[in-house]
Formats: C-alpha cells, sequence, structure tokens
C-alpha cells in the first residue's frame, strides 16, 4: 500500500458498505492517515495490510494483512480483510487470509492470530472460521462497540 493507491482505498474505506461495522466510513484525509499507518507498521514490524489485486488483471480487489491490536490490555496481531463490495463472494478475502495466516506462521514466526468481528457480520465470520480460527470470546472494543474475538494458535 502506498500513496498512489490513496483513489482506491478512499474508494474502498468511503463505501457506506465495506465500513457499516466500523463507527462510520471514512473520508480522503483518513483514508490517506490508513496508508501511513500501513507504512509506518511495514518499517516497524515488517508487516500491515496489504492491497489485495487480481493476479490476471492487476485490478484493485481491497486489503488484506495483520496489524497488532490491543484489546483488554493484551497486543495480539489481527488479521483483517475488506473487499470491495462489487467484488465480494468470489473467496478473494478468503484466500488473502489464508497467504497472510501461512506467512505470519512460516515467515514471521507469530504464535497466534486474532480477528476483533462484530457478532452481526456473518461473512466476516465465515472468513475467520474458514482461515483456522475459532470463537474464543466476546468483548468490546475500546470505542465500547460489541466485538467478537476469534483466535488460533499457529
Ligand atoms: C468480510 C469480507 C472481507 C469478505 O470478503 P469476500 O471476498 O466476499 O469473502 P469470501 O468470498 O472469501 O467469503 C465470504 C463468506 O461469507 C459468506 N457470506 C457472505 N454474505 C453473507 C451473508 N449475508 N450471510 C451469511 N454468509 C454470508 C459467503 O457465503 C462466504 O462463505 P462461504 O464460502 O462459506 O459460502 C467482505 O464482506 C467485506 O469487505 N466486508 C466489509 C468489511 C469488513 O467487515 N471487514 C472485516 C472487518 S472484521
Amino acid at each position: 500500500m502506498a500513496t498512489d493507491d490513496l483513489d482506491d482505498m478512499a474508494a474502498l474505506l468511503g463505501d457506506p458498505d465495506v465500513m457499516r461495522y466500523y463507527p462510520r466510513a471514512k473520508d480522503r484525509d483518513e483514508a490517506l492517515a490508513w496508508i501511513d499507518w500501513n507504512q509506518r507498521l511495514y518499517r516497524r514490524e515488517g508487516f500491515g495490510l496489504w492491497l489485495v489485486t487480481l493476479r490476471s488483471t492487476g485490478e484493485f480487489i481491497g486489503d488484506c494483512g495483520l496489524t497488532p491490536q490491543e484489546i483488554e490490555g493484551t497486543t495480539d496481531i489481527e488479521i483483517g480483510y475488506h473487499v470491495r463490495t462489487d467484488a465480494q463472494g468470489h473467496g478473494y478475502a478468503t484466500e488473502a487470509a489464508a497467504a497472510c495466516r501461512d506467512l505470519a506462521r512460516d515467515v514471521l514466526g507469530i504464535k497466534r492470530l486474532i480477528a476483533v468481528i462484530h457478532p452481526d457480520n456473518t461473512p466476516s465470520q465465515r472468513v475467520a472460521r474458514k482461515t483456522g480460527l475459532t470463537h474464543e470470546r466476546d468483548t468490546q472494543t475500546r470505542s465500547g462497540q460489541a466485538a467478537r474475538i476469534y483466535a488460533t494458535a499457529l
């Protein structure tokens, strides 16, 4: 993810459907901050959210990757994904998440993966389960939103 991807990322994160389980959709400045955050993570951690593109055409699909998240005082590595509304339902998030899980385990030496998911977000919970994560507990995010923690040891 780089500053050149701002148009694609602003369209993705500005889509109210993609962001329906977040407090609100992001504006262009917030999408730029999202890119900056991931670039800082690449430098500091060696990972972050990456772009998902179609191998055949290079078309932008969304993002997927690994980010540190603090939940109830403990920082774990979260697997996250966002797919363009018109590209959903083709297995792209599942394919990308499996690749990120394998990289986390085989290259980065990460021992535990979590996903923090709104209880009503069925598609995301399906992707988490297909990636090998199971429902661990229910909690709240720092902003007070209900959240379901999926997790797996790697
Ligand atoms: C979650 C998300 C990334 C999934 O992307 P995707 O590329 O469509 O995912 P896949 O096609 O790999 O799999 C989606 C799964 O959800 C299921 N699904 C989709 N809509 C569903 C619905 N309304 N009810 C139940 N299951 C649903 C699909 O059937 C599929 O499961 P299956 O393979 O068992 O049939 C996408 O819905 C998205 O971007 N959502 C908004 C952003 C978001 O919530 N991100 C996660 C934050 S925790």
